[in-house]
């Protein structure tokens, strides 16, 4: 009697499909990966670039003013050639989703006295619109994967100790609070933390 009820209600068609919607719309889910930089995402980096620019942050000007030579700069930056004063070799990754880009992290391949009181190893950002869905915490994931994967067997993460956003990001990776010093630069407290790898 129950069964006759239900075959006459709109749900009954939905309940009898194999599988439910929403884990189909998981399976078809695009992987989430770290990656080097690609001139095949020119467009995918443009776009992230303005959406920042739009948010009043600039932090990408330079891959509007002239994509190309940005791209130089970070191959260079791997490499380890013709770096800036006080820079190291640093490689960048990309947090990608199906072309498109969701962040940006670099790992720094040593330290620095300047570089272990503030900057440490890696620095990372993710994309505004991209932002409390859990990105920042898995690109630091991935990036501490490829730190060990270059040899490195603890990692400094440095964020502004009011970056509470940053600083949980770091404490869920096992980030461990070292020390804190005001920075050079901004005059802000920098929280130092290790991580184990
Ligand atoms: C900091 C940043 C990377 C965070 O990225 P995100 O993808 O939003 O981070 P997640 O979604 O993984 O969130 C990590 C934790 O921070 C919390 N969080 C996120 N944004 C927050 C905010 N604005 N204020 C307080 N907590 C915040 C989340 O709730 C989460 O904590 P929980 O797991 O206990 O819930 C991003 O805001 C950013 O790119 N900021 C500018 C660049 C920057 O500050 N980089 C770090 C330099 S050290």
């Amino acid at each position: 009697m129950s069964q006759t009820r239900l075959s006459n209600t709109p749900m009954a068609h939905i309940e009898s499909l194999p599988i439910n919607v929403s884990v189909v719309s998981q399976m078809i889910k695009q992987e989430v990966t770290l990656t080097g930089p690609s001139e095949e995402l020119r467009s995918a980096l443009l776009a992230m670039a303005e959406e920042y620019q739009a948010a009043g942050d600039d932090r990408y000007k330079s891959a509007i003013k002239d994509f190309s030579a940005f791209m130089h700069d970070l191959e260079l930056y791997a490499q380890g050639l013709d770096l800036p004063p006080g820079w190291v070799q640093a490689t960048t990754f990309w947090l990608v989703c199906d072309n498109h880009i969701i962040g940006r992290s670099t790992l720094r391949h040593h330290l620095t006295p300047e570089l272990e009181r503030e900057g440490g190893h890696i620095g990372y950002d993710i994309r505004p619109s991209e932002r409390r869905k859990g990105y920042g915490t898995l690109i630091l994931k991935l990036t501490l994967e490829k730190a060990m994967s270059l040899g490195l067997s603890r990692v400094l993460v440095t964020c502004d100790a009011d970056n509470l956003a940053s600083a949980r990001i770091i404490e869920k990776n096992g980030g461990k609070l070292q020390g804190q010093v005001i920075s050079d630069r901004s005059g802000k407290v920098v929280s130092q933390y290790w991580i184990e790898l």
